[in-house]
């Protein structure tokens, strides 16, 4: 039997993913749309202006969209996914949890709150049990996991392979975001075209705190947070999808780049329906990858490396996903497959 899942912001850029990704879902049944006051009491085509590259799902169109309330939501719904702006989710997703709705989100808040799991199921699944103190602390019959930044999400598989061959002490990253991460209304025209902006607001931070979180260890009560240090320098450029990083690896073990590559084949996909088969591509020619060239690989739920170098300390290289599919969607998507696969539905 099919779950049925809702919807929060559904008519956004990462909503609009989700669609894409919940309407020919093997197990998923998309049951409930919402979105803010504006959109609420429209059809779904009627409030959504459909950006992405296949056609609005004919039978989505025609659902009226709610407002985001869990009034608005029937109660056989039984997994929610939330592509809220952190400040609306911050409000609304523990009314949805206290009402008994487990909430798999993209939304930045509470992604560092101790109680709340933050997990890439390929990475950190064991974390999802974090949901056990959750509910023990506040009470709920729903429960809240949120997948990371997208911009994380992009570098923490390789640094997972070489943390756990060569153990990691330090981290650099500059990254090359695309537009899409800013979501439709984030970037203007004017302000991106012939332009690169050096600056994403608290963009820097969620890399340098939600890194340590995905790789800490779960002790079945609380996660400690990995000790090493991360520096992160974050820009908006401007490619469409597909976030490009330049990482420099230090390591407490030598490593050489030919070692680097093969720690990359340790992290493997996991038995979920949106797990890519093979999570991470290694290119061999310097000058890949390229957003424009291997953001979709594995049906955007892949990564890809290229580009490794030895340095002092460890090894440099570039690393790319999908923001709005691997970074984003598809990572909620993934999480809620872990949550039925667990039992938390
Ligand atoms: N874009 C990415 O690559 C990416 C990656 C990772 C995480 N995220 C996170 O995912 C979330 C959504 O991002 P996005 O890029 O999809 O944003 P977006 O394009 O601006 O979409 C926002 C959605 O939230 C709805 N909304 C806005 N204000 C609301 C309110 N007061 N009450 C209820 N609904 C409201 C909007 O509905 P209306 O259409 O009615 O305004 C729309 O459906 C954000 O927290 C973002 O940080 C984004």
């Amino acid at each position: 039997m099919s779950v049925r899942v809702g919807v929060l912001g559904a008519t956004g850029a990462v909503g609009q993913r989700l669609i894409q990704l919940l309407d020919p879902h093997p197990e998923f049944e998309i049951a409930a749309l919402t979105a803010s006051e504006a959109s609420a009491g429209k059809t779904y085509k009627e409030a959504a202006k459909w950006r992405v590259n296949s056609p609005i799902p004919a039978d989505v169109a025609q659902i009226e969209v709610g407002a985001t309330t869990p009034d608005d939501v029937p109660d056989d719904v039984d997994l929610i996914f939330s592509s809220l702006p952190s400040s609306v989710g911050a409000e609304v997703e523990p009314e949805f949890c206290e009402a008994g709705y487990v909430v798999s989100s993209n939304s930045s808040n509470g992604r560092m709150d101790p109680d709340v799991p933050l997990t890439i199921p390929e990475i950190n699944a064991d974390h999802v049990d974090l949901i056990e103190v959750q509910r023990d602390e506040r009470g709920w019959d729903g429960a809240l996991l949120k997948n990371p930044n997208c911009s994380t999400i992009t570098m923490v598989p390789p640094l997972a392979a070489l943390d756990k061959a060569f153990g990691l002490t330090d981290v650099n990253v500059s990254t090359l975001q695309a537009v899409s991460g800013a979501g439709y209304s984030g970037v203007t025209s004017m302000e991106i075209i012939d332009n690169a902006i050096p600056h994403i607001g608290g963009e820097e931070e969620k890399m340098e705190t939600e890194s340590r979180k995905l790789l800490g260890s779960f002790d079945g009560a609380e996660v400690d947070l990995h000790d090493m240090d991360v520096a992160a320098s974050c820009n908006r450029i401007a490619t469409l999808d597909g976030h490009l990083e330049n990482v420099w690896a230090d390591t407490a073990e030598d490593v050489t780049p030919a070692d680097a590559v093969d720690a990359m084949a340790e992290v493997t996909g996991v038995d979920l329906p949106s797990s890519p088969e093979q999570l991470i591509t290694v290119f061999e020619e310097p000058d890949r990858p390229q957003p424009r060239l291997d953001r979709n690989i594995e049906n955007g739920m892949g990564v890809a490396v290229g580009g490794f170098k030895e340095t002092t300390k460890g090894v440099q290289f570039n690393c790319l996903a999908h923001n709005t599919m691997r970074g984003a969607a598809g990572a909620s998507v993934l999480n809620g497959e872990l949550l039925q696969q667990r039992g938390y539905l």
